[in-house]
């Protein structure tokens, strides 16, 4: 009996999903031989809704284990929109059940974020045999430890706020850095104490800027002639915290405030007399090359994923608890994020360092 295997890649990309797909695939083919059919569905959910797919070769796994980005290609297709039909008519659930079923799927490798695993809960819901593998820079998915892409965007943020450190040393200057994470700091706060930030400020622990200017002036007190800032690009002030997203939208629309980072740039500037510069490295996080870690990592999960479909075991996500490779119940981490929770022993890490957390 051939097994029909689809594969997707969906969200934001990051380094390792190549690794991923390439763990997966040639796993499967070195258990299932020729009776394994492995289907590309290209730009993630948009793909299954629209046909657009490739059969794949066994040569078009080879010689992407280093590569960034995804072979498949990536799309976000917004889990809220996925139940609304919208003026172009299209039931997109139906439309995705349809194409897996003229396909004639055996199950679907749905890698990506939180978003993708929503849909690929509400897929496995209407009958698809899915599996999700957990991609994202964020490692905010719920029920595992570490996500792949993590690893290899923490170096290269690391390696920002190293750079970062010389120009700010010799220009006696204050530098934001403005690094991706909306609502989880794990990026900023891991590549922060591999960078030897000086102040940390991640979307959980909302910041009194009093604080924050406060730290700069005890450093230059102290003889320390700059100061780095690692800020997630979340970051908010404790009055923001207190009003709902679409009420705090609106106040920085009206206050003129672009970013976080900017607007604590300029409060700095005003507050202590020490020049400021904002540095946003942006999508090179995502970019390039995955980490040996990564690329370990993204190999053990494909890996896992191909023993699932030989088992036939869906409706899961593949996980790390403990170094352990497991699988959580889609339906039990769909929906749900892992935010930096307020006993993270690296914000103690980061406390007993004497850095500040606004
Ligand atoms: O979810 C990954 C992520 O890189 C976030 O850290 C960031 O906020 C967002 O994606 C950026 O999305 P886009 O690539 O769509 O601008």
């Amino acid at each position: 009996m051939t097994k029909r295997v689809g594969i997707l890649t969906s969200g934001g990309d990051c380094p390792g999903l190549n690794a991923t797909i390439r763990g997966a695939a040639k796993a499967l083919y070195n258990q299932f031989g020729a009776n394994v059919e492995i289907i590309g569905i290209r730009n993630g959910y948009a793909g299954l809704i629209e046909g657009d797919w490739q059969e794949m070769k066994q040569s078009d796994f080879s010689g992407i284990l280093t590569t960034g980005g995804t072979i498949l290609g990536t799309q976000r297709t917004p889990f809220k929109l996925m139940k609304v039909i919208g003026e172009d008519k299209v039931d997109k659930v139906a439309r995705m059940k349809d194409n897996y079923k003229k396909l004639k799927l055996d199950c679907l490798l749905c890698l990506g974020g939180n978003g993708t695993h929503k849909t690929a809960n509400l897929l496995a819901q209407e009958g698809l045999n899915i599996i999700g593998l957990p991609k994202t820079i964020d490692n905010d998915i719920w029920g595992t430890d570490v996500t792949f892409g993590f690893h290899s965007a923490m170096n290269i943020a690391t390696d920002v706020i190293d750079r970062i450190h010389t120009t700010a040393s010799s220009h006696r200057r204050v530098m934001v850095i403005e690094l991706m994470g909306n609502k989880a700091g794990w990026l900023t706060l891991y590549s922060g104490i591999a960078g030897g930030a000086d102040i940390i400020l991640i979307p959980e622990l909302p910041y009194d800027i009093e604080n924050v200017a406060a730290a700069i002036e005890k450093r230059n007190k102290n003889g320390r002639t700059f100061s780095i800032l690692a800020v997630a690009e979340g970051a908010m002030d404790r009055q923001e915290a207190k009003m709902k997203k679409k009420e705090r939208l609106a106040y920085r629309q009206e206050h003129g405030i672009k970013t976080a980072t900017n607007r604590i740039a300029a409060q700095i500037e005003q507050m202590t007399g020490v020049e400021t510069r904002v540095c946003v490295p942006g999508h090179m996080q995502r970019g390039g090359s995955p980490s040996a870690y990564d690329r370990v990592l993204a190999t053990r999960f494909g890996t896992y994923a191909a023993k699932l479909v030989a088992e036939d075991r869906y409706g899961v996500a593949v996980a790390m608890v403990n170094n352990q490779v497991v699988d959580n119940p889609l339906a039990e981490i769909a929906g749900k994020s892992k935010l930096v929770p307020a006993d993270c022993p690296m914000l103690e890490v980061a406390r007993s360092m004497g850095v500040s957390l606004g």
